[in-house]
């Protein structure tokens, strides 16, 4: 039986995505991007469903849709995400893929802290805001994106704000969490920072 869980939190688009899919790659474990199962409710209750219904029935189907990375679908996410009946609802789906054999990475806001405070592994990726909304309009289009830099760094700050300041399980730090700050680092070397915290954690 091998458990091994990395808790990867952090900020929108400060990189812990692309982290934790490099190392469920390279690791060979499962990859759970959390925040789709947020966009996902967030989802369904722009369709009217009611919140906690549609948290409590989510299915593996529900991350698939097509229309869960927009801005809208990030900033309906953020609105439920602070809805403490929500979190409740969706700790069990995490906390069962956290123990799967052969060992999982989560990704969120909330891992180290609320949903796996035993996590093996536990890093905090950060980026300053400006370069993560530089990454996500880059992301949509550069030039051609659909919004201005200027707003999706409004909706970034905005989305920081809201992620921080809620009273339920707000973004933060675990104490006992590394800090990765990828303002200035390639993906390379900031994938190369996190394999090394892991290895010095994994038995062999
Ligand atoms: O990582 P993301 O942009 O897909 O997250 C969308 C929203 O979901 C984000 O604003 C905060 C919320 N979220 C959360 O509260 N807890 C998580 N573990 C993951 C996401």
């Amino acid at each position: 039986m091998m458990h091994f869980t990395i808790a990867i939190d952090g900020p929108a688009a400060a990189g812990k995505g692309t982290i934790a899919r490099a190392l469920a790659a390279r690791l060979g474990m499962a990859h759970l991007d959390t925040g789709l199962l947020y966009r996902a409710v967030g989802a369904l209750v722009a369709e009217g469903a009611d919140p906690v219904a549609a948290a409590q029935g989510l299915s593996e189907g529900d991350l698939t849709r097509g229309d869960l990375r927009s801005l809208s679908a990030g900033e309906a996410a953020s609105r439920v995400a602070a809805m403490p009946p929500v979190r409740a609802a969706l700790v069990d789906f995490q906390r069962r893929f956290a123990r799967r054999e052969g060992g999982a990475v989560l990704d969120g806001r909330d891992i180290g802290t609320v949903i796996c405070p035993d996590a093996e592994v536990k890093l905090f990726v950060t980026a300053d805001a400006e370069t993560r909304a530089r990454r996500r309009w880059l992301e949509a289009g550069g030039e051609a994106a659909p919004e201005p830099f200027a707003t999706v760094l409004h909706q970034v700050c905005a989305r920081d704000e809201r992620d921080m300041n809620r009273p339920d399980a707000p973004l933060r730090p675990a104490d006992d969490a590394l800090i990765l700050d990828t303002t200035r680092l390639s993906i390379e070397d900031a994938v190369a920072h996190a394999m090394r915290a892991v290895s010095d954690r994994k038995p062999k």
